[in-house]
């Protein structure tokens, strides 16, 4: 059906704005994936971006650099010696031509290569050469995504500046494989991209500035999901919208920020240091590693309870027999963990309180109960349509009372949250200031 009729372009004159004229280098990596290249660089090329594509060994298994460069218009790099690329174009020159990098699919050989500085092939070399953070795509299989060395390398590329997208969790090529591993789809792919060239704009004219200028923000985001067997999963609903949101505007005031989240279909904000996490013991833990943070906001949709007893296969139906019995066990309450902390509490602890009824009369209980500073509350019965949609309505509940904001975007609400946070901030070094001075004069009398 679709190849019988044109496809028109699915952007909108922003998003052609915000890419059209640069230029992205596109290192393919050698997964099943591959494939989703062919379509990225042709949604790019709709929008107006020149694209430049390197290509490793292994991706000329799963897809033909004829191909390729029928798509991009362009001759496709594939060898570190070849003596013309090296006269025409060098390896450097490649990289620092691009206005971005684009590692997709990324594989586990490639982003250990990255992390720890190889260069024995074209596509590394370009990757070292290169004067700017890439922009990651991973792609492979969970139990390699899991696995602690792939993690190890992926904190250090974080570190390091590099920005990821992906990977989605989901079904694998692979028969029975689940899991996140997934390359992220296209338009999450273009997204990133957008917000990887709008972020190193908005880096230029606003990274040393804003009211959260030299603080750290901690925001977890997304919902988390609880493994049964490894296809099967216990989770809330959540699409991540709000905690990502909060987590851009904060970045927005200055702040560094690090956002941990659960699996979600959205990409990573450009400049926030993101951090992927499954289950809530995952989430607590990285919550715990990235203090020392001023502020936490803590609007992850944690699942309440996970299976005492994870299925390393699959749980298969027998006929005849009842369904199985899933004994639950609660999972660690992330934001009490955190707000009681009697060392290294972050000065502000943000909770979210979702509810269905007596909204203020509960999330007032909750902000006593987990020993946060402020709550969030929303009302997610099923008929304000707040879960998985762009609109929120809130109360922030304070100690001493609450104000009830007007329905506004998930990104109105991040954006006035943050400046309360902001506000809060400045009063308090006010109230500092004031202090130092009604003593210097106490001093002099
Ligand atoms: N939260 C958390 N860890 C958990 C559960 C919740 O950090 N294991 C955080 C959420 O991120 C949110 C707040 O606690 O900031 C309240 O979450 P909510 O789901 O509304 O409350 P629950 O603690 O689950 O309480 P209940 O289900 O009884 O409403």
């Amino acid at each position: 059906m679709l190849g019988c009729r044109r496809i028109r372009p699915q952007h909108t004159d922003e998003s052609i704005s915000r890419v059209e004229h640069k230029r992205i280098l596109l290192i393919i990596g050698g997964g099943i994936a591959a494939y989703k290249c062919l379509e990225l660089i042709r949604r790019l090329r709709e929008r107006g971006v020149g694209v430049r594509v390197v290509m490793t060994t292994a991706a000329q298994q799963f897809i033909t650099p004829l191909s390729v460069s029928a798509l991009t218009n362009e001759r496709v790099f594939t060898e570190l010696f070849d003596l013309d690329d090296e006269s025409e174009i060098g390896h450097v020159r490649l990289s620092r031509d691009a206005d971005v990098i684009l590692v997709a699919p990324a594989t586990a050989d490639l982003i250990a290569k990255m992390a720890n500085g190889l260069a024995n092939d074209l596509a590394s070399s370009v990757l070292l050469a290169s004067d700017k953070p890439p922009l990651i795509a991973p792609a492979m299989n969970p139990r390699m995504w899991l696995k602690p060395a792939t993690q190890r390398n992926v904190r250090q590329l974080y570190a390091d500046g590099a920005r990821f997208v992906g990977p989605e969790t989901g079904e694998m090529a692979e028969r029975d494989e689940a899991g996140p591993g997934r390359l992220a789809e296209v338009p999450a792919l273009i997204e990133a991209i957008e917000e990887m060239t709008a972020s190193d704009r908005s880096a230029r004219t606003h990274s040393s500035t804003g009211p959260l200028h030299n603080r750290h923000v901690v925001v977890t985001s997304g919902p988390t999901h609880e493994p049964i067997d490894p296809v099967r999963y216990i989770a809330n609903r959540s699409s991540g919208k709000q905690g990502h949101a909060i987590a851009a505007a904060a970045l927005a005031a200055g702040a560094r920020v690090t956002l941990i989240c659960g699996p979600v279909n959205l990409p990573d904000p450009a400049g926030v240091e993101t951090i992927k996490v499954e289950t809530a013991a995952e989430m607590l833990f990285a919550a715990e590693r990235a203090l020392p943070a001023d502020i936490a906001v803590f609007c992850a949709a944690v699942a309440d309870w996970r299976v005492a007893q994870q299925g390393t296969q699959k749980i298969k139906k027998q006929k005849g027999e009842p369904a199985p019995a899933l004994e639950l066990v609660p999972n660690p309450d992330i934001l009490r963990t955190i707000a009681k902390q009697k060392k290294g509490r972050p000065e502000l602890v943000i909770g979210f309180a979702a509810e269905t009824e007596k909204v203020i009369e509960h999330a007032s209980a909750k902000l006593k109960r987990k020993g946060c500073d402020w709550i969030v509350a929303n009302d997610v019965s099923a008929e304000t349509g707040i879960m998985g949609g762009n609109r929120n309505s809130v109360h922030l509940i304070r100690e001493d009372g609450h104000e009830s904001w007007p329905e506004l975007s998930k990104d109105e609400v991040a954006v006035a949250l943050v400046k309360e946070m902001a506000r809060e901030f400045a009063v308090a070094e006010e109230k500092t200031q004031i202090n130092k001075t009604m003593r210097a004069k106490t001093h002099k009398i």
